[in-house]
């Protein structure tokens, strides 16, 4: 008998989670060998909705889902964790930055993070989705010191995914031929999607896309302001785009990086590349198949990339400033 990885989800009422929670149970995340057990945590206003969800679940009959567990307490969901995917939130809206959710979100990030640190497994590993999700992983791992940094990581892979596809649109080729795609700094508008080290079908891209202007402009805004566009185009937050990522993201986190490629993970910045310790910047990394990861050694940075670089890593040490006194 494999014994199940519990998985807590929080918000696991909204659109996200819909999206997410069939596919765990499905074995999408985890393997089709590892049995799960779903602890569901909500706001009490939207604990009846879960539970509907959950009726959805087990009229699934999931043979690798285990048991569901639905609380409004996170210290009970957060029990024996294995991985937590912190989706709950307040989302973006039309006409709202990033920045204007630091406020609303912080302080969920706080109990959070004490309610991990008390009851989650000592294999726990963090996934942060909820925006800004780089600033409230930092929360979050604040508020959790016992267990290591390194387990808490914010969500850049959805951005991962957005360049890859773009690039693959332009160059006319698969999705599939577009990899080594890095994503550096912040899950905003400020981000870097990295196409200087990126590759189609092994070769770098700025050899095989000859319009430089196209990558260093449109590329960069597409992606950068893609989670607007969903917004101004759904007049709802990306769900299903983003709950995939999410599975990917853990799902990569515990499996060895293809050779020669790399995914990217926002995770707490050890001084890699001259990016500050104290935030949370996403990097490429390599994962090695047991939960571990490491940054990416050796790629070039040159100006332009550098310039991003330094621009996304202030805006996240402004976010930090913003919410200096919920990381003590
Ligand atoms: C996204 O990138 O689609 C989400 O993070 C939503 C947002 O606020 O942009």
């Amino acid at each position: 008998m494999t014994t199940p990885v519990r998985v807590a989800v929080t918000g696991a009422a909204g659109s996200i989670g819909y999206s997410l929670l069939f596919r765990i149970a499905s074995g999408e995340m985890l393997g089709p060998d590892q049995p799960v057990i779903l602890q569901l945590i909500e706001i009490p206003q939207a604990v009846s909705k879960v539970e509907g969800v959950v009726m959805e679940l087990n009229d699934c009959a999931f043979d690798l889902l285990e048991d569901v567990v639905v609380t409004d307490d996170p210290k009970v969901g957060f029990d024996g964790a294995n991985v937590g995917i912190l989706v709950g939130g307040r989302p973006r809206g039309p006409g709202m930055v990033r920045a204007d959710l630091i406020k609303a979100n912080g302080p969920i990030f706080t109990s959070m993070g004490q309610a991990i640190n008390e009851k989650a497994a000592d294999d726990i590993r963090i996934v942060v989705v909820a925006n800004p999700c780089n600033t409230n992983a930092l929360i979050t791992m604040a508020n959790a010191p016992d267990v290591p940094d390194e387990r808490f990581t914010a969500l850049t892979r959805l951005d991962q995914n957005r360049a890859r596809h773009q690039l693959a649109k332009k160059a006319g080729v698969a999705v599939s031929s577009v990899t080594n795609m890095g994503i550096w700094g912040n899950h905003s508008k400020t981000m870097y999607p990295d196409f200087f080290n990126a590759k189609i079908d092994g070769k770098l891209v700025p050899d095989v896309i000859s319009d430089h202007e196209w990558l260093e402009s449109e590329f960069i805004d597409t992606v950068q302001q893609r989670g607007k566009a969903i917004i101004d185009a759904r007049g709802a937050s990306s769900a299903a785009s983003a709950a995939n990522a999410a599975i990917e993201h853990v799902r990569d986190w515990f499996t060895a990086t293809p050779e020669g490629d790399w995914v990217s993970m926002a995770i707490p910045s050890t001084g890699a590349y001259g990016v500050p310790e104290g935030i949370i910047s996403s990097f490429p990394v390599r994962c090695d198949g047991n939960g571990n990861y490491e940054v990416v050694e050796g790629l070039e940075i040159n100006d332009f990339a550098q310039g991003k670089i330094n621009g996304t890593v202030e805006e996240l040490q402004g976010e930090r400033e913003a919410i200096a006194d919920l990381l003590s």
